[in-house]
């Protein structure tokens, strides 16, 4: 009887100890921090992408301080300050101006830190790896699947700002596709335009003013990302004109799989975070265990060759959005079609 009694309270004993272990070892991964800087948290996006890559630094042992500069890159620098004075093994950055944030790289380098770039490059400085989807592929993407509806006409295009690398490469893949169309004078781009910031408002007013300006009205308009088509087409839906134009977009925002469905927007890209956030944690992982980085491929930032990952974007409509985005559980199939 006594003997049972003993085995009962060494069972209870073990289980105390091993939830402990557990408690413990849940709230103090012990292979060391990744410090995560984003340039701001606006987009659905972003927030996708931070709780991804927490997740999967987490199931690797390490702790994650992240923080977010909302879109202002003196904040960021001084944030990366604050990161390498707490001890951070590696540094992730979604930079917010790609050549301002050299700084980062080279101030985590008098530390011994290395940095790793994350969706956006980083220019003309000593950047550790880069890893991203192909951006110069979503703008192919955008140009191919829009050319196989419309071969002539007027084309439009709105870009993201010129301090993000990733609005010249979007623009460089679609120019790739339409640049020997303009050159034979089947398309004439009656816009063509970056934004300062990648806004919506920025890009109501542009196309607000171009449809009161009285300038022929364009059969595509490629923009670059979900919030700039929200506002082109909120410009459009003023003048009754939505959904009578091709308008692109890229991010399988909520609001843009919305207007896929009703026909106002008709593709966006989708770039899975998921396996973007887990190949850049596994980057850091493996840089923080001095393992080998395998990388896909270089892609030189002005200064030096930078070892990349680079994934391949997924091209989303109407048709495939269930197979994709909502397959993917990236976002949810009643919330797009209530
Ligand atoms: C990203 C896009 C995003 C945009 C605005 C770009 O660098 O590649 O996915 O929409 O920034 O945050």
């Amino acid at each position: 009887m006594l003997k049972n009694r003993r085995k009962g309270v060494l069972k209870v004993l073990l289980v105390i100890i091993s939830l402990m272990h557990f408690l413990y070892s849940e709230s103090k991964p012990s292979k060391g921090i990744i410090g995560l800087l984003l340039s701001d948290l606006t987009l659905e996006r972003w927030a996708k992408d931070r709780d991804y890559f927490i997740g999967s630094a987490h199931a690797q042992g390490f702790e994650v301080i992240v923080r977010n500069a909302n879109n202002d890159q003196e904040l960021q620098n001084s944030q990366a300050d604050t990161l390498i004075q707490k001890g951070v093994k590696v540094i992730v950055v979604v930079p917010v101006d790609e050549n301002k944030s050299a700084y980062i790289v080279e101030k985590a380098h008098t530390a011994n830190i290395k940095v790793i770039a994350y969706d956006r490059l980083i220019m003309n400085c000593d950047l550790d790896a880069y890893v991203s989807y192909d951006n110069k592929m979503v703008g192919e993407i955008m140009a191919i699947y829009i050319t196989i509806r419309v071969k002539n006409g007027n084309f439009a295009f709105i870009g993201g700002p010129k301090s993000d690398r990733n609005s010249f490469y979007i623009r460089q893949g679609i120019w790739k596709i339409i640049g020997p169309m303009i050159e034979r004078s089947n398309i004439s781009m009656v816009c063509d335009t970056f934004t300062n910031n990648w806004s919506k408002d920025e890009a109501y007013k542009i196309f607000n003013e171009y449809l009161s300006s009285g300038r022929p009205l364009p059969s595509v308009i490629f923009t670059c990302n979900d919030q700039l088509a929200l506002g082109v087409i909120n410009a459009l839906e003023q003048k009754g004109l939505a959904g009578r134009i091709l308008v692109s977009g890229q991010d399988a925002e909520m609001e843009a799989c919305k207007n896929l469905v009703s026909g106002k927007q008709v593709l966006t890209i989708f770039k899975p975070a998921r396996v973007l956030a887990d190949r850049a944690a596994q980057t850091a992982s493996g840089i923080i265990g001095n393992l080998p980085f395998i990388p896909i491929t270089e892609i030189n930032n002005g200064k030096v060759n930078v070892p990349s990952i680079i994934l391949f974007p997924v091209p989303v409509d109407k048709n495939n959005l269930k197979n994709t985005v909502i397959k993917e559980g990236y976002q949810n199939e009643k919330d797009i079609f209530q």
